[in-house]
């Protein structure tokens, strides 16, 4: 069978990537070019300044990937890129050029979901198995999705509030870590001990998280520890935090596989690059004796090799875009 290379395209949020990936799960070439520097001044992403980094880079990533994998644009089988959900400006950026370079070469356009993206992350260095569980978890989004098959999402639950990535972010920020904070939470709490006394959020029946209590819960903590005069040990305060969010996340994704008796369970999203949550569940793996897998870090976050793997599948089932494709911000995986 001829080999299908599949060329890739992100920029939903502050990276702007591209990647050719053969055959739907080897990569050949990946650039990732990161605005985090420039967003860092401002302590978040700043949407106007996201898109014009984007179209200032987007040429240069693509023609730095298609050199890297010493291939020419003619030798792309198709076009895959993230329509949504995302920040409207930056998605329209990568959308834009890959229909530009769909329509002026004659190749099929590819939209992907970017949380389907974050998925198929997971059959890049392993292959996926069914029937699943994933547990995406980002700076956007929060939800448990059940798969039967190839590309057959169904959400089964989700965050009532704030995104997992969103709240770890925002604590980072009140105990001024910098920004992203996500990844200096976790530094920090491999050097504390679980003393802080943090409620366990939305502790019910459901599979849906909620976070944003647990958010003001650190605020509120903070606050009266500078009111007391004492000063918080951030270690400390990391690793409560981080205890929290783990007993959150493994508490309602084993009850969803428990009810929907599913035995592999994969982690998707930026925050799966997280070291107490690939643990906590590493160890319940263990004890229980359920398949859990979860991506290298550099698939974890924002990129575009998971864009051409989760595009592979749509061009193999024919399911092309029109060029009339719009970019989504909130689009709902389907
Ligand atoms: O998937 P992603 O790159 O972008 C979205 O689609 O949202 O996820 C970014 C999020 C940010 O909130 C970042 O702080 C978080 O992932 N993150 C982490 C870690 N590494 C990245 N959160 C906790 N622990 C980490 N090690
Ligand atoms: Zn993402």
């Amino acid at each position: 069978m001829k080999d299908v290379y599949i060329l890739g395209i992100e920029s939903s949020c502050d990276e702007t990537s591209a990647s050719v990936v053969k055959n739907g799960t080897t990569e050949i070439a990946t650039v990732i070019l990161s605005q985090i520097d420039i967003h860092t001044l401002y302590g978040g992403v700043v949407p106007e300044i996201a898109s014009r980094n984007h179209v200032k880079d987007i040429t240069f990533v693509i023609e730095k990937c298609l050199k890297d994998a010493n291939l020419s644009i003619d030798q792309i089988d198709g076009i895959a890129v993230t329509y949504g959900p995302g920040l409207i400006g930056s998605l329209l950026v990568g959308l834009e050029a890959a229909k530009t370079l769909s329509y002026t070469l004659n190749k099929p356009l590819i939209g992907v979901h970017h949380i389907a993206g974050h998925i198929y992350a997971n059959n890049i260095e392993r292959r996926l198995e069914f029937p699943l569980m994933a547990l995406v978890i980002s700076g956007g989004h929060t939800e448990l999705i059940y798969m039967e098959d190839h590309f057959s999402f169904k959400k089964i639950g989700g965050t009532l509030d704030d995104a997992v990535g969103e709240c770890f972010d925002k604590v980072a920020r009140v105990m001024e870590l910098g920004y992203p904070g996500g990844v200096k939470v976790d530094h920090l709490s491999k050097e504390g001990k679980v003393t802080y006394h943090l409620p366990i959020p939305l502790n019910d029946d459901s599979y849906n998280f909620s976070f944003s209590g647990l958010k003001s819960a650190v605020i509120n903590l903070i606050h009266n520890e500078k009111q007391k005069g004492n000063t918080i040990n951030k270690e400390d305060l990391c690793a409560s935090f981080q205890d929290v969010v783990v007993k959150s996340l493994t508490t309602k994704t084993l009850k969803a596989m428990a009810d929907f008796n599913v035995s592999n369970l994969i982690l998707a999203g930026g925050v799966a690059a997280n070291s107490g949550i690939r643990e906590g569940f590493d160890a319940l793996s263990k004890e229980k004796g359920f398949s859990f897998s979860y991506p290298s870090i550099k698939y974890c976050t924002d990129n575009a090799t998971m864009i051409a793997a989760a595009g592979y599948f749509l061009y193999k089932n024919k399911e092309f875009a029109p060029l009339e494709l719009n970019a989504e911000s909130n689009e709902v995986l389907k």
